[in-house]
């Protein structure tokens, strides 16, 4: 690892080494990766990162491995400029950060895990694993096979069968088990302490979130070296949003970007809001809640890196929005008919919410926005059945059609 010079306490300061650790002995404050900026000064530019091949490894130095070993296409996903559901909300500058896309399990979370795994196997973990609302576990369960690690993964009993099926592919042991996310995150815990087996997002949580930086490197390159002055990100366990700013402050360290930093916005389900109402209370720490939402992906009611989440808001002069579960459906919806992007309940939840902070004046129409699109409505494509217009079964004339349509259709496009 080039840069890093090990792992450093949140909280008290502590130092430790880059090892399987992930809370400080002294003070339980969460680790975090260290690196020496100054060596990176005229290595890491822009030129340098332009001219490498299109995944999150073209920002290697800024990531806490040795070499990758996975992810070779994870990342560098489009940002969309999205100009018809600008028009629809009456914006002028509007984009979608697209990682229903990603490679290989089409949500954000291929970032974080491309760097766990690949720490995993840097540090000599056999058997590889995490605690998962569904995403994670899809892309877990994918790496481990593809680097040949034995996998368990943890889950609610409650998931949708095709995010169940979508890590089951892949051959892990997959345990559902009987409670919420939060009992399935305690339950690892548990785990990773008795049996030393690597866990994307405990005992290698402080590699993993580093994953997530990615977004924000991408972000302001493909914007041209810019920030938005806008981003609206979800939030469940927390890890997203604070290092999607620490990105950006790292480019800005570096001097590869100048502009301000952006405001950035949390954006949850209202079912499962514990960040959101810490930010209307004006709590450091969130109170734990007990999740009840359509937007499975995000029910996790106790966040681990909540505090974060809470500083990173406030520090950009952003805020927080709940929104319900038909809020969600219908932004889903309506991202689909206007861009042609099909996302879960995660991204429902964001643009949502952008909607929120536009009517209620909180962001300017005049000025830009991304918007993170986190995971692909394939995986829960029940929840729209209801929704979209019903299949019309005709017959093979052209008159069975024409029945359907009407004469109005017929001419317009005669
Ligand atoms: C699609 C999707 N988006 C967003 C999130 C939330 O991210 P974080 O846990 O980093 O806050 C998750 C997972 O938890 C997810 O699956
Ligand atoms: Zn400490």
């Amino acid at each position: 690892m080039n840069f890093v010079t090990g792992l450093e306490c949140h909280l008290c300061g502590k130092k430790y080494p880059a090892e399987l650790l992930w809370v400080c002995g002294e003070c339980l404050g969460p680790l975090r990766v260290v690196y020496d900026y100054a060596s990176m000064r005229g290595v890491v530019t822009r030129k340098a990162i332009e001219a490498r091949s299109p995944s999150l490894w073209r920002y290697q130095e800024l990531l806490p491995v040795e070499e990758p070993k996975t992810g070779f296409h994870s990342g560098f996903t489009p940002l969309i400029r999205a100009d018809r559901l600008a028009k629809e909300l009456g914006v002028s500058e509007l984009y979608i950060k697209d990682d229903s896309v990603n490679h290989p399990t089409f949500s954000y979370k291929d970032r974080v895990v491309s760097v766990a795994a690949t720490r995993a196997v840097e540090l000599g973990c056999e058997v590889f694993g995490c605690a998962s609302t569904g995403n994670l576990a899809n892309s877990v369960a994918a790496h481990a096979a593809r680097l040949g690690l034995t996998c368990m993964v943890f889950i609610p009993d409650d998931l949708e069968p095709a995010k169940v099926l979508g890590s089951a592919i892949y051959g892990p042991r997959i345990f559902a088990v009987d409670g919420n996310y939060d009992d399935v995150n305690r339950l690892c815990t548990q785990l990773a302490d008795r049996y030393g087996w690597g866990f994307a997002n405990i005992n290698l949580r402080s590699y993993y979130a580093e994953g997530a930086k990615t977004m924000g490197f991408e972000v302001a390159e493909q914007l041209g070296w810019h920030f938005p002055k806008h981003l609206v990100s979800p939030v469940a366990g927390g890890t997203l949003l604070p290092r999607v700013l620490r990105g950006f402050e790292e480019f800005v360290d570096l001097g590869l970007v100048s502009d301000p930093l952006p405001k950035i916005y949390a954006a949850q389900p209202a079912g499962s809001a514990p960040v959101v109402h810490a930010l209307e209370e004006g709590l450091d720490f969130p109170d734990p809640v007990r999740p009840s939402t359509i937007a499975k992906s995000l029910a996790i009611g106790n966040p681990a890196d909540g505090f974060q989440v809470l500083a990173s808001v406030r520090q950009t002069g952003g805020s927080g929005v709940a929104v319900s579960d038909e809020e969600i459906l219908d932004s889903i919806d309506l991202l689909a008919r206007t861009e042609g992007i099909w996302t879960e309940p995660a991204g429902g939840t964001t643009l949502a919410a952008t909607r929120r902070l536009l009517a209620d004046g909180v962001i300017p129409p005049d000025e830009s926005i991304v918007v993170l699109i986190t995971g692909n409505g394939y995986k829960t494509s029940e929840i729209m059945r209801d929704r979209v217009l019903e299949t019309v079964k005709v017959g093979r004339s052209v008159r069975d059609v024409e029945a359907v349509i009407g004469d109005d259709m017929a001419t317009v496009s005669s």
